[in-house]
């Protein structure tokens, strides 16, 4: 017989599902009202970015792509320095607005080589949003044009974030101590 699953630990709530609802939805207006009568791709990045797109994606009044981009920098709660294009985009962006969507920004790392990365590919406009972003003292200078959230330091699961795989599917934003 196959031993039971340990029960794991639910991780502190830092964010509340309903907190998170409201955001997204200010969120969704306000890029509606910044790219009215144009359209726009939407660029997620994988996989901690597919809870926090599924539902921005949704309060986006405009006719919409989705596109995913498969970033790899992070190996457990540090990161590796080594930023890696493990899936890229499916579709040319050349001539697109583009709004880069992601789950978390920290050391700016991922975001700085991802915008230089779709620079180079001729969008007609670069944009960014990510749900998080944590203060952080050595940070690379990206603008973050639409924030969800400012969260302390710690490490953040849930909505979307992993630690090593886990925690994807929590409803809300945790902290691992
Ligand atoms: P950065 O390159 O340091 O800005 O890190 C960005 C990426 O690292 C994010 O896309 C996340 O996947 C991951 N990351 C950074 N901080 C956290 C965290 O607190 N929880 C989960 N993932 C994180
Ligand atoms: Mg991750």
């Amino acid at each position: 017989m196959p031993s039971p699953t340990t029960p794991e630990e639910k991780p502190e709530v830092l964010i509340t599902a309903a907190r998170i609802r409201a955001r997204v939805v200010e969120l969704g207006a306000e890029i509606t009202r910044d790219y009215a009568g144009r359209s726009l791709v939407l660029v997620g990045v994988l996989k901690g970015c597919f809870v926090f797109l599924a539902d921005l994606a949704r309060t986006v009044d405009l006719p919409l792509e989705v596109d995913f981009m498969g970033i790899s920098s992070y190996e457990g709660k540090a990161t590796t320095g080594v930023v890696r294009i493990t899936v890229d985009l499916a579709r040319p962006i050349e001539g697109k607005d583009v709004l880069l969507v992601e789950d978390i920004v920290d050391s700016g790392l991922t975001m700085d080589y991802l915008l230089k990365n779709l620079a180079t590919r001729k969008p007609r406009s670069l944009k960014v949003c990510a749900l998080l972003e944590k203060p952080a003292a050595a940070r690379r200078q990206v603008a973050i044009d639409y924030r969800g959230f400012q969260i302390e330091d710690g490490f953040a699961v849930g909505y979307g974030l992993d630690q090593d795989e886990r925690f994807r599917n929590l409803p809300y934003v945790g902290l691992v101590r």
